[in-house]
């Protein structure tokens, strides 16, 4: 029997979530909308969105349902247990999917207590290993936001924490040396060890299968009880190869996420998309936008149903992390030269700095780190107008009054 409704987002994550709060808040009659997700729960987000903002008695959600066919010509999504389901507009909010090492064709790397870290069920076996390997070692494999934020918290549950990482400095993409040299200190003087400019080439593993010791392409070996890797993600967007339009490895929408596809749209990680401000494409994995991308999609669905139309996504990078009890934040584009500006030494007591991106005389990009949300809005609100830059010394010792007086 195939099941049939109006919309159906196929997915179970942010997007997912803020998707089907913004039909609820337009107005749904029920069993007008179903989430189809693989995840046993409802949409979640890493942060904020609860169940609770679900409408159970509009929303159908089909949980632990896997879509291993879709057919957007014939409007129909299939599910490995051969459940057939139609609609009449498609939101695809499938995300990503982990790097995992053993494809990667690392040795050893399919021995037991080696973790990934994105769904919930990843972080309900993650506390299980914690809790069985009690003070145990602990190594992180990657140096970006996962590998940061992972590294914390073992470390705050009393492991002996290693990470390992290829880049010159921790968070390469985003960080500057300075920036990356005060979240290493204090990362070191919190009991982080930090291993740079090497990768894990293999693991070995004690006669339970779980692994012991990860090997290192400098020759050297570190024993590990846990290892948690967050060496990178791909969007899911295999299910849909060859029927709709594709760019920079996402799939390819406007600046209201309709895809080339009639009635197929694609938020959150999946969607490449024109940024404005920028005057490019561009497909980002960041909370904030899978947030705001589910928001506009479902908002330009229903203003085409009523005849009207809704302000194109005029989008501004933002991403931000809190670790070890200190909360950074960027905002817009982190292209040119930079500007370091406060006391960003690990060893203040309160460390407080910022920095600047300047390209062809205008501030682009903005950096805070600290205790110090009250900066937020001033630090967005530069990075979007991009003011004029006429003295770089004078804008490091301005600081953050800089972005106030914008
Ligand atoms: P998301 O991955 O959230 O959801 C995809 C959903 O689709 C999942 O439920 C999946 O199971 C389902 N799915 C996929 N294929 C399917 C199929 N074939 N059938 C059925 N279901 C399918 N960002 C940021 O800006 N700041 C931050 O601090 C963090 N921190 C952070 C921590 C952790 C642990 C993670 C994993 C990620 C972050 N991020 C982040 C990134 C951010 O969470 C990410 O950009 C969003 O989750 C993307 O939302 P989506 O809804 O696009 O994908």
């Amino acid at each position: 029997m195939v099941k049939t409704f109006k919309y159906i987002i196929l997915g179970g994550g942010v997007a997912a979530g803020y998707a089907a709060r913004e039909f609820a808040k337009q107005g749904l009659k029920p069993g007008e909308l179903a989430i189809i997700s693989k995840e046993a729960v409802a949409p979640y987000e890493r942060t904020v969105l609860s169940k609770s903002y679900l409408h159970p008695e509009c929303i159908e959600l089909i949980l632990s349902t896997e879509i291993v066919k879709a057919d957007l010509a014939a409007k129909s999504l299939t599910s490995a247990g051969g459940e057939t389901f139609s609609y009449q507009i498609l939101l695809i909010a499938t995300g990503s999917t982990v790097i995992r090492l053993s494809d990667l064709g690392v040795q050893g790397a399919d021995a037991k207590n080696i973790f990934y870290f994105r769904e919930i069920d990843d972080a309900d076996k993650l506390y299980e290993a914690i809790k069985a390997k009690k003070n145990g070692k602990a190594v992180v494999v990657g140096g970006e936001h996962i590998g940061m934020e992972l590294s914390a918290m073992l470390r705050c549950n009393n492991l002996d924490v290693t990470m390992v990482y290829p880049e010159p400095w921790c968070m390469s993409r985003l960080f500057t040396s300075d920036i990356a040299a005060f979240n290493e200190g204090y990362y070191a003087k919190k009991g982080v060890n930090i291993m740079k400019r090497t990768v894990v080439v293999g693991f070995t593993a004690n006669s339970d299968g779980e692994v012991k010791e990860v090997k290192l392409k400098d020759g050297r070996v570190l024993e590990a009880d846990i290892v948690v890797v967050g060496d990178g993600i791909r969007p899911q967007t295999a299910l849909f190869k060859g029927q709709v339009e594709e760019e920079k490895g996402g799939i390819k929408t406007d600046g209201f996420f309709k895809t080339s596809v009639p009635n197929v749209y694609a938020v959150g990680d999946v969607a490449t998309f024109p940024v404005k401000l920028y005057n490019e494409l561009r497909r980002v994995e960041y909370a904030e936008h899978a947030c705001q991308s589910a928001r506009k999609a479902v908002e330009a669905i229903k203003a085409a149903e009523e005849g009207k139309t809704v302000e194109e996504y005029d989008y501004l990078p933002v991403l931000y992390s809190h670790q070890f009890g200190h909360a950074w934040e960027f905002y817009g584009d982190n292209v040119g030269d930079t500007v370091l500006f406060g006391d960003s030494s690990p060893e203040s007591s309160i460390p407080k700095f910022g920095s600047y991106w300047i390209k062809d005389g205008k501030v682009v990009g903005a950096f805070w780190q600290g205790r110090i949300e009250e900066e937020r809005d001033a630090m967005a609100y530069v990075a979007r107008v991009r003011p004029s830059v006429q003295n770089v010394d004078e804008l490091a010792r301005e600081g953050f009054s800089f972005a106030r007086k914008i």
